[in-house]
């Protein structure tokens, strides 16, 4: 029974059972950044910090009046938890309703940050590549990897071309073997480096890890003429000659970048953004304008958008019984 210090925690599990698709999310997150575009979302840039070695913790907080809750993203990331059967990302999420300020849910950040992420990318895709687009890069094949598929899948249908590289030979080659076939990607090729994949792509995907000291490689003429670049890994695959070099540079907050070159010494070369994509769903400010045009959007993920997946889960769950009831905070 839910009762006013009762909260309900989402496992991964349940939110799989929620039913919730990309497609789905994708229009949420639509939604989220017209709402964003429009003002009244609080959103302070995320807390992100290495604690010596290369694993990171994060907190994401974020508002909004118009969805009716407040929320809050504690996770920790580390490149080396795949070697000991850990995910990547791995934390909780908090959801806060706002005219009361009671905490509502608990549930599995993992997945939100899992599907939110591929979603963001893919509603970048949908404003922003090409009408004959079909080859999709992803460096990294791991769980941001196999989203995308399904995310530029639910935006861009007629993409069917997959071009993949991973350090790890074995991931890559499980990738294509696994994926082949699935969300519309007949062929899943695995590339012997980020060069070849680069320049096979008309949308780059960089997924590796974020990394303390940045080691780019993806130079300025390994990304072809009229090609989109979405990093999900700060600028952490794309050398400062490359940032440079693009027509349009966008990025999912101005003020987390600003905030990530200040704290973490990111982003160097970022030195004038076009747009938001905010600004570009909601205005179609930073919108292609010609087939010729390169474009790197930084998608950083914000908080807003976890947020906004998390209200839609907690209203699915209420709606279907989904979910454990914990007690609350008052006992
Ligand atoms: N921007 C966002 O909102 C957001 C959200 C979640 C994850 N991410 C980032 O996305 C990236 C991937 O996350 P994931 O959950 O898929 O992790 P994952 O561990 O499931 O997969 C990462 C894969 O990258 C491979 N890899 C490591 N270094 C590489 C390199 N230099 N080149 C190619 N492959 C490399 C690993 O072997 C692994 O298979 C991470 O950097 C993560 O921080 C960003």
């Amino acid at each position: 029974m839910e009762t006013r210090s009762s909260l309900r925690f989402l496992s991964g599990a349940d939110l799989d059972a929620l039913g919730l698709g990309m497609g789905e999310i994708v229009d949420i997150l639509e939604a989220a950044f017209r709402a964003k575009a429009a003002g009244g979302v609080t959103m302070p840039p995320k807390i992100f910090f290495h604690r010596g070695g290369p694993r990171f913790y994060s907190s994401m907080v974020s508002a909004s009046p118009a969805l009716g809750y407040a929320g809050c993203k504690w996770q920790s990331g580390d490149p080396g938890n795949p070697d000991i059967g850990l995910p990547y990302i791995q934390g909780l999420y908090i959801l806060t309703e706002d005219a009361t300020g009671r905490m509502r849910a608990v549930m599995d950040a993992e997945w939100i940050t899992g599907r939110r992420t591929a979603a963001a990318s893919g509603l970048v895709i949908g404003h922003l590549a090409k009408a004959g687009d079909r080859t999709l890069g992803i460096l990294g094949c791991g769980l941001q990897a196999r989203a995308h598929l399904e995310a530029v899948h639910a935006v861009r249908p007629q993409f069917d071309a997959c071009v993949c590289y991973d350090i790890v030979p074995e991931r890559q080659e499980r990738f294509a073997a696994e994926m082949a076939g699935r969300f519309g990607f007949a062929s899943i090729a695995g590339m012997s480096g980020p060069e070849e994949v680069a320049r096979n792509s008309d949308v780059l995907v960089t997924g590796g890890p974020i990394q303390k000291d940045r080691r780019p490689v993806v130079r300025p003429d390994w990304i072809g003429r009229g090609a989109l670049v979405v990093t999900i890994d700060y600028d952490s695959y794309v050398t400062d000659e490359a940032i440079r070099a693009m027509d349009l540079v966008l990025t999912d907050d101005y003020g987390q970048i600003e905030d990530a070159r200040r704290n973490e010494g990111k982003f160097p070369a970022v030195t004038r953004v076009d747009a938001t994509v905010a600004e570009l769903v909601a205005h179609g400010k930073g919108a292609r304008t010609s087939d010729a045009q390169r474009i790197m959007v930084f998608n950083l993920g914000i908080a807003l958008e976890d947020l906004a997946v998390a209200v839609e889960a907690l209203n699915r769950a209420e709606r279907s019984g989904v979910g454990t009831m914990l007690p609350g905070p008052a006992g």
